[in-house]
């Protein structure tokens, strides 16, 4: 399969295709465009032109056509949900999971279209501002540059271009190189929902070529991003004064507070650090156990954590599957054995099977190591002890990281004081990290980014608030 580019509501030749490559068994998937410098800036041409039809729809119409795109998804459900196994090793389960929560998002994206409003403003709380009715409306950017990951090649998608469509915006879309054929199933989705030629555009590439093409362009007025904190970084240096989203991950923890019954919170705890192999910017990455229940908590980790199958993506029982590239497997697997090395006790795993790394379970990794300082993005978790329920929140907090943690505590007030202490976007009280329901604020502090995504939430940046003012006689 050649896949081209995506652009002006049609497929767009280039000079350049490059393999596709399935991760798990390396099967060519599909040749994909490369875009030049030259059809980016055709991209936001496109998108730019449309931006006057789109910011001129009405609120239904919009909500309309993210609801006939939630009515294909719902239809080609299982098609979808294989193509998301294929091109990033998702196990199947996971990735059927993935589909639904991507009609969610766009279904949520529908709703919130129907009711962006602004609010009335009291000018005359301040001397001078009597006589006067003011209200505030919010009125769409225009072109939004979309850049998103390859471990949610859909729902990730929709948390970008769900709400610039639901705000009247157009979109130029990068979608990651591992994961591009999701982004181009989804724009033919809008096609055929209605959306007007040239309002989703989808460009693959060379992250440099194509994002620098992004980035320098003054008629792109926000660029929303997912990915590394490096890109991240270098993103908001070169973006001038566009508004910018960026979702930079993290090294999430996890505390078990003493007196909680771990054989129920046991099984959610591994599906958090696992699931996806690890893959997901809030997985569970560092695990704090109060030390009387350490022993036997670690024990039943481990032998829930066995259970877990591994294997091809496509085959229904996997659970665990391949990393995104063999670098990964490489990379994460340097960590273990470096933390191994100076200490860590490997109580599970360790084990790499060509792209598969296994569940992998370190007790008493220092907090220094990358393992636990770095986000490994890998099947791999440590699990530590503590003494005091504030020693475990100072280690939570000791993270260049903040995007969500959890807190298992039967006590009401350590709960609230977690919520209150905890350096992060988001905190889970008797529940994982990995929590996320997709109306919900959803970004971090530190290095895990600036601004929240969550329908609502993302309109808001995507949206420009404009203040009217009628001096009354
Ligand atoms: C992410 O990895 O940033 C997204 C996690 C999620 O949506 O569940």
């Amino acid at each position: 399969m050649k896949q081209s580019l995506w652009i002006n509501g049609t497929n767009h030749e280039t000079e350049i295709y490059k393999p596709l490559y399935s991760p798990f068994d390396g099967k060519k998937l599909a040749e994909v465009a490369a875009a030049t410098d030259e059809d980016v800036k055709l991209a936001i041409e496109a998108a730019y032109r449309a931006r006057k039809t789109m910011a001129e729809m009405p609120a239904y119409q919009r909500a309309e056509i993210l609801e006939r795109v939630t009515a294909q998804l719902k239809e080609e459900r299982e098609e979808c949900a294989r193509l998301i196994a294929e091109e990033s090793a998702k196990p199947l389960k996971a990735a059927r999971a993935e589909v639904d929560r991507t009609i969610m998002t766009y279904t949520f994206a529908a709703n919130e279209a129907r009711g962006i409003h602004g609010e009335t403003v009291p000018l005359d709380g301040a001397p001078g501002g009597e006589g006067r009715l003011a209200y505030t409306i919010r009125e769409p950017l225009g072109v939004i540059a979309a850049i998103t990951p390859f471990n949610f090649p859909m729902n990730l998608v929709a948390h970008k271009v769900g709400p610039a469509i639901a705000a009247g915006n157009t979109v130029v879309l990068k979608p990651a190189s591992q994961t591009p054929l999701s982004s181009y199933k989804i724009a033919k989705y809008f096609q055929k929902a209605g959306l007007p030629a040239g309002v989703l555009n989808v460009v693959t590439g060379s992250g440099k070529t194509v994002g620098d093409a992004l980035i320098n362009d003054e008629r792109v007025k926000k660029v929303t991003f997912t990915g590394s904190p490096a890109v991240g970084r270098y993103i908001r240096e070169n973006a001038g004064l566009k508004r910018v989203t960026l979702e930079l991950g993290s090294n999430s923890a996890v505390i078990v507070d003493q007196e909680v019954d771990i054989a129920k919170i046991i099984p959610r705890i591994v599906s958090g650090a696992f699931a996806y192999q690890g893959q997901v910017c809030i997985s569970v990455q560092r695990i704090f156990v109060h030390e009387s229940l350490f022993e036997a908590f670690s024990k039943a980790f481990v032998a829930e954590a066995e259970k877990l199958r591994v294997g091809n993506p496509l085959e229904e029982e996997t659970d665990v599957s391949a990393l995104i590239s063999r670098e990964d497997v490489k990379r994460a697997k340097g960590w273990v054995d470096e933390a191994v090395a100076r200490g860590a006790e490997l109580a599970l795993g360790g084990v790499e099977e060509d792209a598969v790394l296994h569940p992998t379970v370190l007790l008493h990794a220092e907090l220094t190591e990358k393992v636990s300082c770095e986000e490994i993005f890998a099947p791999v978790v440590h699990i530590n002890r503590f003494s005091s329920f504030n020693e475990a929140l100072e280690m939570v907090n000791q993270s260049q990281f903040g995007l969500q943690a959890g807190v298992y505590t039967n006590d009401v007030n350590r709960a609230f004081k977690a919520a209150r202490t905890l350096e992060v976007g988001g905190v889970m009280i008797n529940d994982i990290p990995t929590f996320r329901v997709d109306n919900m604020p959803y970004g971090g502090v530190k290095l895990s980014g600036t601004g929240r995504e969550g329908i609502k939430y993302a309109i808001e940046e995507m949206t420009e608030l404009k203040l009217v003012s009628f001096k009354l006689d």
